[in-house]
């Protein structure tokens, strides 16, 4: 710790006393300074931020992610600036840093908050062997659009999902101590509502009610709170007019005075200088002011606070205590961090980068978040013994980069076992596999390797085709409107399909996508998002029986793009679609009188169901529900209730299956959605095996916002279901009474 704050400190004094020992000793000009985040991506230190740090007027950098650059910016704002304050060092380490771990969305596939809090704590100790202490990660935003690009950063469309697996990333991120060797400040974000961008384009208008927002697009990030999240970011989104970083209920109604949050709050890059642009200011100077009132701590990239915030206090137009209170927010982080007892970072520590436990780790996620979606004529697991040759084909077979996804900043392409060569290791000495790319990348058109291809397939036993988006195609900025396969990958289909041989689809991309113009052609399909460093391997043994797959989808696959949003918990409506109801396109007499009665809402030509819904996901072994029970028909409020149900496996290999638990209010003060996930466990069964599923919930557990925006459960008469997806039917009831 540098002498000077020694002095003032004393170590064995309260984090809050030392933050008020501190804040007294500074001047307006450090404080601003402490509210500042630089870019510092360069391996040096640029002369003119070794000033602007020697002069106190940086709190933070990121991007910095050499170690010895880091530890000489921290150098020099320890021993070179007056007060001698440490630095906050920030880096996108979003799902890995140098080993990575499955795109989050594929994260949530695996439904399992155990391997996405190692996955965490894994990108955790990686980052700090360079100095980075602060992620800005989870990303929790609720998704319902698939053409939005940060989909594929997300957990998902599902609120209980999001928030349980959210709460484990913040635990692997911020681990037990969050002063410890390897761990790091973590950042819940884009807060908020940023998934709700008009047709998923993103950055684009947000408009969403309280209520919406409160009970859904809100939740996660409550429960990243609760969890101790260190930081939160303030989205690029206009929400109903008052874009995040200027939106004073958001950052300070809920966030501090509902939630009493006590980190701090970072814009994101540039969103403070976006208020102008947003045209909710006039100037950079009304951006500032509107920024620091509704409650931003800090300003990512852009300079608003640098160059205004002094002339705002001393002008009698912003009051010293809102950047009183946000250098607290900020010095209590860094207390907390432990970065005044130690700002450096050792440099031995290369051993903790893509060791064995890392690319373990990683395995396991991507083994685990792959969802197979469809298996016919006994198409998967291939049998080895059955197979003298496999052909590979297809342009993300072999893509180091591209399984990897999107926000991999410090991800090693070279360190990627493709799926490829995963293959070639596994049955490669037993199997002849032979390997046609067929597409530059997936934008690729039909070519003369397309001949190529379909001639290696006529003469192989089976096809497998690596087909979807390569990693750019999704992501921040990167929104599709059309979601099916890009370039001619779908001929590509046709033209093996036509072979007769069997053809299995492994899918890479950073999405859902509309397959309904191939899901028909092809025997069976495994859905990997992007898997990350260890695809390869996690999707040869799931080719070939190894492990069975267990994935299942925390996002809707639409029919057409043109159903989105499409999810599974949405309201009922007053005319709601069934089976029967639907009319399609092609049957409608053309001179058909206008009428109404008796439709309900569908799409002519989509219907009203998903391709595939979520929670699906498909495995070698064959589970069944049955017995569903609750232990009592009537539970008190404020009480729990039981419910049962026998899970069999009834296949001939073992599985891990998600037993998924979903409830319906039935009448609500406002409406309620159709069914809502309220539990969920990953269990393992041996072929034969017979266990019960057992969820306890407390009536807590079912409270929503009201039309007075309180949080509280009513009393009445709910369904509840168990099973393996969303659209599961085993189903029973129960009803809560109010007996006080
Ligand atoms: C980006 C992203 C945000 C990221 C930040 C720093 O624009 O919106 O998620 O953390 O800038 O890279």
């Amino acid at each position: 710790m540098n002498a000077s704050v020694a002095s003032m400190i004393d170590e064995n004094s309260s984090v809050e006393q030392r933050v008020a020992a501190l804040l007294r000793e500074m001047t307006l000009d450090e404080k601003i300074g402490q509210m500042s985040q630089l870019n510092a991506s360069e391996n040096y230190v640029p002369q003119h931020l070794g000033d602007e740090l020697r002069a106190g007027h940086v709190g933070s950098v990121l991007n910095a992610v050499e170690v010895g650059t880091v530890n000489e910016l921290q150098r020099i704002a320890v021993e070179e600036s007056r007060l001698g304050i440490p630095l906050l060092v920030g880096r996108d380490v979003i799902h890995g840093f140098q080993t990575i771990m499955p795109i989050p969305l594929g994260q949530a596939a695996t439904w399992n908050p155990d391997v996405v809090r190692q996955g965490a704590r894994v990108s955790a100790h990686e980052a700090a062997t360079t100095g980075v202490n602060w992620t800005f990660a989870p990303m929790i935003d609720i998704s319902r659009d698939a053409r939005w690009g940060r989909i594929a950063e997300s957990l998902g469309e599902d609120v209980y999902l999001t928030n349980k697996l959210a709460v484990a990333m913040v635990e692997g991120f911020q681990g037990d101590d969050l002063s410890a060797n390897g761990s790091i400040a973590s950042c819940a974000k884009h807060f908020a509502a940023y998934g709700a961008a008009e047709s998923g384009r993103d950055y684009a208008t947000t408009n969403v009610s309280e209520n919406e927002l409160r009970n859904v697009y809100l939740r996660p990030f409550k429960a990243a709170v609760e969890a101790g999240v260190t930081t939160l970011m303030t989205s690029f989104s206009d929400i109903d007019g008052v874009p995040a970083s200027g939106n004073e209920f958001l950052l300070r109604d809920v966030l501090r005075d509902e939630w009493n949050f006590d980190g701090f709050v970072v814009s994101d890059w540039d969103s403070i200088r976006h208020l102008q642009v947003h045209g909710l200011t006039a100037n950079e100077k009304g951006s500032a002011l509107q920024a620091a009132v509704a409650g931003v701590d800090m300003e990512m990239a852009s300079s608003t606070y640098r160059d205004n915030l002094a002339g705002l206090v001393e002008s009698g137009q912003l009051d010293v205590r809102i950047v009183d209170d946000a250098v607290a927010n900020i010095l209590r982080t860094k207390f907390r961090l432990g970065l005044f007892e130690n700002p450096y970072t050792a440099l031995d520590q290369n051993n903790i980068v893509g060791n064995a436990h890392a690319l373990q780790t990683a395995k396991k996620a991507a083994l685990q978040s792959v969802v197979m979606l469809k298996n016919e004529n006994g198409a998967l697991p291939l049998v080895t013994e059955e197979l003298s040759t496999v052909a590979v084909i297809g342009p993300l077979a072999d893509a180091p980069h591209e399984q990897l996804g999107t926000w991999i900043f410090d991800g090693s392409a070279e360190q990627s076992v493709t799926p490829m060569h995963a293959i070639h290791s596994l049955v490669g000495h037993d199997i002849d596999v032979r390997y046609v790319r067929a597409m530059e990348n997936s934008r690729g058109r039909a070519n003369e390797a397309f001949d190529e291809a379909v001639a290696v397939a006529q003469d192989s036993d089976v096809a497998i085709l690596f087909l979807g988006e390569e990693s750019i195609l999704s992501g921040e900025a990167h929104s599709r409107a059309d979601i099916n396969l890009p370039g001619d990958q779908a001929e590509l289909v046709r033209r093996i399909r036509a072979t007769g041989k069997p053809v299995i689809a492994v899918i890479l991309a950073g999405r859902p996508l509309t397959l309904t113009n191939i899901v028909d052609e092809v025997d069976a399909i495994l859905f990997a998002w992007h898997p990350g460093t260890m695809g390869g391997p996690a999707i040869a043994d799931l080719l070939f029986g190894v492990v069975s797959p267990s994935g299942k989808l925390p996002a809707t696959f639409p029919r057409m793009v043109g159903q989105i949003p499409i999810y599974y918990n949405q309201k009922n409506t007053g005319k709601p679609p069934t089976p029967e109801t639907v009319v399609h396109i092609d049957d409608i007499d053309t001179h058909a009188p206008q009428t109404s009665l008796g439709m309900t809402a569908f799409h002519l030509d989509a219907g009203y169901t998903p391709l595939f819904p979520f929670g699906f996901g498909l495995s070698y072994a064959k589970f069944h529900y049955e017995n569903l029970r609750v232990a009592e028909q009537e539970t008190q409020l404020g009480e729990t209730i039981t419910i049962n149900a026998e899970l069999s496996n009834r296949g001939s290999v073992v599985g891990e299956e998600v037993a998924q638990l979903y409830v319906r209010d039935l009448v609500g003060n406002v409406t309620r959605p159709v069914r809502e996930l309220k539990g969920f466990q990953r269990l393992r069964l041996e072929p034969g095996e017979t266990v019960t599923v057992e969820f306890v919930l407390h009536t807590d557990e079912l409270a929503f916002y009201g039309r007075n925006m309180q949080l509280m459960t009513e009393p009445g008469d709910f369904h509840v279901w168990i099973g393996g997806s969303s659209d599961t039917h085993l189903r029973t009831e129960f009803r809560i009474v109010d007996n006080h």
